[in-house]
């Protein structure tokens, strides 16, 4: 409740200041800060999707198996995949100059984009649904579909760095 009440104040003590509704013309971000704060937005939705995907992978390599966690980390990610079209949408930063592995393919074909981040989204559904069967073997044989999920689209979408 505290912590509640805290994060409920220091947010209205941004919309006083300004922060998140810039109050004047003035202090509008330009659309140079807008794409770097787009940019780093989609950065914190893939670094939820990789932290949700460690400890399953983790299992995969041979840590002890935990089915409520599986389960409960690939329903996080199944919530979060169908986000990434979105966070692409409203923004296109092809021509700015931020920090980005994301390539321009994305902005020209989106729908083969969401196609990606839709197949994610059901194999991570899958992965949950078999993860609380409680069952090890068929949770873990499921992972590669999950795992795949990512790497497709980082295959066509994302610079090469892997
Ligand atoms: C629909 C396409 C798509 C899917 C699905 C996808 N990614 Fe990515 N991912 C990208 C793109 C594009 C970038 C580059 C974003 C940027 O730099 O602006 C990226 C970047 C990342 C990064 C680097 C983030 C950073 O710190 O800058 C990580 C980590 C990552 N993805 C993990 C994952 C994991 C884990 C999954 C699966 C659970 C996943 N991604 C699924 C397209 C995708």
């Amino acid at each position: 409740m505290i912590k509640k009440a805290l994060v409920l104040v220091s947010a209205l003590a941004m919309l006083v200041s300004g922060t998140l509704f810039p109050a004047s013309a003035q202090d509008e971000p330009t659309p140079a800060q807008i794409a770097a704060a787009a940019a780093e937005t989609r950065q914190s939705v893939f670094k939820l999707l990789l932290f949700n995907l460690v400890p399953i992978a983790g299992m995969a390599r041979g840590a002890p198996f935990d089915a409520a966690v599986a389960e409960k980390n690939a329903r996080n990610i199944a919530a979060l995949a169908p986000m990434i079209p979105d966070l692409f949408s409203a923004a296109d930063t092809r021509d700015f100059d931020v920090e980005t592995e994301a390539l321009d393919v994305i902005w020209e074909n989106p729908t083969e984009f969401a196609a990606k981040a839709q197949a994610l989204m059901e194999a991570a559904g899958t992965f949950a649904d078999v993860a609380a069967g409680g069952d090890r073997a068929a949770t873990l044989g499921a992972f590669r579909a999950l795992g795949g999920g990512c790497g497709n689209c980082h295959d066509d979408f994302r610079v090469d760095n892997d």
